[in-house]
């Protein structure tokens, strides 16, 4: 089903998984950029950190909900209460190492989760629900080429088949009930706030402590890399502009082996190769993913604006100037405080 782009007119929306990485980065670009008021529902998993929010936290245009997206009263309770009038479904379990280790916990969030959600926009009649789903869809590249809107789904992972999974469903309710859905497919965002188990928060703090760097395989696997800022700005022109029933890449054309990204990383620390160790290969490891995002581009008028070098260096800043943030996430000592501050659908 295609209908022509046009803005819309928001005032309430639902972010759920806002007190994670990216969620938490949406919200802090949304209340920036925009005037819309958040309501935002974490389940505050060992992923999820208010500490991500604390800088936000007191805007009147901000409220909280601690819940999970599986809870099909408390998401029909928010959206009367708070008339909501879309959904950015930010909320999943995100990693694929912990995926091969254990896959339910990805099924009944990315999967059950993201149903109780389309039901929920289905039946209060939201003007807009997007998906936040992941290239990984596309399973995984040879030497050339990248993905586009085209690409056959073909996941490889317990992960990205449990977010295929929820893009069908998406697409399903598009296509059956006419829900206004867009999906966006993002390649590997870098930043600040990223939980300490993706890829670049591990390197940088393990150099950083003079540690072993540990690199999967050979550590020649390929990762296109996006600030998040980025990928935030593209959400939004998506959920405002995109065409219902669309998928949109976003990709900002910084491919790079891992590799290469960890020896960045030395050189912006001064630190020795040394450092750099390979350990047991991710089973199944996806080789190289690549985004074509041209569509976004000249559909939408998007562009990237953080160059992979400049990011890095900032993010490397990041993590060194917010140690406090990095010794209290691995401590798990957060946890604490959230036991004894919020419970379910406060
Ligand atoms: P994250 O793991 O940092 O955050 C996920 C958030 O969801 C956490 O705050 C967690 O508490 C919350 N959550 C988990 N289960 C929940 C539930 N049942 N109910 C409510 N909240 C729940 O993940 P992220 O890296 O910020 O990713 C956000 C979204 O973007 C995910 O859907 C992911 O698939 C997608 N994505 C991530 C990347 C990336 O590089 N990180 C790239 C493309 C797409
Ligand atoms: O492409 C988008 C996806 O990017 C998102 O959908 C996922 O939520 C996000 O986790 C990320 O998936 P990856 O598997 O690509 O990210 P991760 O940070 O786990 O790994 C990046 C690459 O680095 C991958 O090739 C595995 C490798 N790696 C990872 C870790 C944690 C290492 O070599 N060593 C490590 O310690």
């Amino acid at each position: 089903m295609k209908t022509s782009p046009h803005r819309l007119l928001v005032s309430t929306l639902l972010i759920t998984g806002g007190a994670g990485f990216i969620g938490s980065n949406l919200i802090r670009f949304l209340l920036r950029t925009t005037d819309v008021r958040i309501v935002n529902l974490d389940a505050l998993t060992y992923a999820g950190n208010l500490e991500n929010l604390s800088d936000v936290e007191h805007n009147p245009r901000l409220t909280f909900v601690r819940g999970s997206i599986t809870n099909t009263d408390l998401v029909d309770q928010i959206i009367t209460k708070h008339s909501i009038d879309g959904i950015i479904n930010c909320a999943a379990e995100s990693h694929v190492d912990r995926s091969i280790a254990s896959a339910a916990p990805f099924v009944d969030t990315n999967v059950a989760g993201t149903l109780v959600l389309l039901e929920a926009a289905k039946k209060h009649r939201l003007e807009r629900f997007l998906q936040m789903s992941t290239d990984e869809v596309y399973g995984s590249l040879g030497p050339t080429g990248a993905f586009s809107e085209e690409t056959p789904i073909a996941p490889n992972s317990p992960y990205s088949a449990s977010k295929a999974a929820a893009d069908l469903l998406v697409r399903a309710f598009v296509h059956t009930h006419g829900l206004p859905a867009v999906i966006t497919r993002c390649s590997n965002n870098y930043g600040p706030y990223q939980f300490p188990e993706k890829f670049l928060p591990v390197m940088i703090l393990k150099a950083m402590e003079d540690l072993p760097m540990p690199l999967y395989g050979n550590g020649l696997q390929v990762r296109d890399w996006i600030h998040v800022d980025d990928h935030c700005a593209a959400v939004w022109l998506v959920y405002t502009k995109g065409r219902i029933g669309d998928v949109y890449n976003i990709g900002a054309e910084n491919e790079r082996p891992n590799l290469h990204v960890a020896r960045e990383i030395l050189r912006g620390l001064r630190k020795d190769e040394s450092l750099l160790t390979y350990v047991t290969d991710r089973p199944g490891h996806d080789v190289r993913y690549a985004i074509n995002a041209t569509k976004i581009r000249s559909e939408l008028g998007w562009l990237p604006t953080r160059s992979f070098d400049e990011g890095l260096r900032a993010t490397i800043a990041w993590y060194g100037a917010h140690q406090d943030w990095c010794t209290s996430i691995r401590s798990g000592s957060y946890k604490d405080y959230y036991e004894r501050h919020y419970t379910e659908g406060t």
